[in-house]
């Protein structure tokens, strides 16, 4: 299962991603915020991260208005490794070295169908492991 959260900024992406996922019979959990709400990037970080960390959701999607401030709040959670991405590139390869846990964007900074893009090379691409592996647990050792 794949859980999304968002701000006020990240609403209408959100919204846009969630119907990609239901044409795409994709399991997901939205834990908003929702149309016509405000709410701020770290909760709405929170929400989601946790579903992570329970192992309820396997991935999550994060949106703001940069893809910045929920990233810095998503990688304050234990376990979790967030990577803020505007390119197609850099969605593939923190799959591959980093093994991200979570996609952040920023709606004010990338397309609709850009971001449907980067959401299914991110879902779609496996960690490469190997001599990543040791790095990815170094980072685990900086939470310590
Ligand atoms: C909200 O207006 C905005 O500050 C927020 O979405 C985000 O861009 C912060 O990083």
């Amino acid at each position: 299962m794949i859980v999304i959260g968002n701000d006020h900024a990240g609403t209408a992406l959100k919204n846009h991603i969630v119907e990609w996922f239901k044409a795409n019979k994709i399991d997901y959990l939205d834990v908003g915020c929702f149309e016509g709400e405000k709410c701020d990037y770290p909760v709405a970080a929170k929400n989601a991260c946790d579903e992570i960390i329970s192992g309820k959701a396997e991935k999550g999607i994060l949106i703001c208005g940069t893809g910045i401030g929920i990233s810095i709040a998503a990688n304050k959670i234990k376990g979790i490794r967030a990577a803020a991405c505007s390119d197609y590139y850099s969605a593939k390869y923190t799959r591959l070295h980093n093994d991200a846990n979570v996609l952040c964007f920023g709606a004010r900074v990338i397309g609709d169908e850009s971001a449907i893009e980067l959401v299914n090379v991110f879902l779609n691409t496996e960690f490469e492991g190997g001599r990543h592996a040791a790095r990815v647990q170094m980072i685990s050792e900086l939470e310590k």
